[in-house]
């Protein structure tokens, strides 16, 4: 039969869809940024969209790369992975080393831009995806501008557990919160300790004064109880655009879990 759904994001379609060439499709910033892992996407630029202030950009999917549990995988469009054999096998044997020892490792992947360093993160997720062991996979993006953007790398990671979407409502990010802390945090009174600082790393609570060591300390644990379920992998990309605060916390973390990295 036929369904029906309304809402916003369905008001967003349909004008996205007014403004794609036929046999395209286009999507908005959110819908990237969560299916990235999964489609390759390119700028298609920006739009006016009906009932919708100002331009809003695009991107084109090309191609589907890569599904859950390794499903899909490359469809054969991306260029081979060339000359990186070592660089691989010593991530893949760190991963390995992480998730047996229980212990966190930090990889830096450092050099000029379009080297590779995403590219090898990349070819990392399709490993460890391939594995029948589930792995959970965390991948942030250090923005170069605006404010309140110190731990948005790490707030994108937590975001993709929760599964929520950038732009969500705060009752329903919160919620989603609230059952992904559950799910991974058996001690309530951990919980009560995690949820308030991870809700501030989100944005969606009061930012109170906290100390940046009590925050780490919660943010930290997050993703430690997290590692105990499966071998959890933090990549931060793009660190050349990190300040302070946020290599502070990769430093204090590290000394607990995985956590490649490519800058
Ligand atoms: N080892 C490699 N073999 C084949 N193509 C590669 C390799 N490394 C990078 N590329 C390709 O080069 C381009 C730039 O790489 P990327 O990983 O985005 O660079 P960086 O993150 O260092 O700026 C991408 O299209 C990527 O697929
Ligand atoms: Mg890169």
């Amino acid at each position: 039969g036929q369904g029906m759904v309304a809402g916003d994001l369905v008001n967003t379609a349909s004008r996205v869809q007014s403004v794609a060439d036929p046999g395209t499709v286009l999507v908005g910033e959110s819908t990237r940024r969560t299916t990235e892992q999964t489609v390759v996407y390119e700028e298609a630029g920006a739009f006016e969209l009906k009932g919708k202030d100002g331009l809003v950009p695009l991107w084109k999917a090309l191609r589907v790369v890569s599904g859950a549990r390794g499903s899909l995988k490359s469809t054969g469009l991306e260029a081979p992975f060339v000359g990186r054999d070592r660089e691989l096998r010593q991530i893949k044997d760190l991963f390995h080393a992480s998730a047996e020892g229980r212990k966190a490792h930090l990889v830096s992947v450092t050099g000029i831009a379009g080297i590779g360093k995403s590219r090898l993160a990349w070819e990392f997720y399709k490993y460890f995806d391939g594995l029948p062991q589930l792995t959970y996979w965390h991948r942030g993006r250090c923005l170069a501008y605006g404010e309140g953007v110190t731990y948005w790398a790490l707030a994108d990671m937590v975001r993709m557990r929760c599964r929520i979407v950038e732009d969500e409502e705060p009752a329903s990010a919160l919620q989603k919160l609230s059952s992904t802390l559950e799910e991974h945090i058996a001690d309530p009174e951990e919980r009560r300790f995690v949820e308030p600082r991870v809700a501030q790393l989100l944005g969606l609570a009061e930012q109170e004064a906290r100390d940046k060591h009590d925050l780490f300390a919660a943010w930290r644990l997050f993703f430690e109880r997290l590692a105990e379920t499966y071998p959890t992998v933090l990549a931060f990309e793009d660190m050349q655009w990190a300040d302070e605060s946020l290599l502070d916390f990769v430093e204090y973390r590290s000394n607990g879990h995985a956590t490649p990295r490519s800058t």
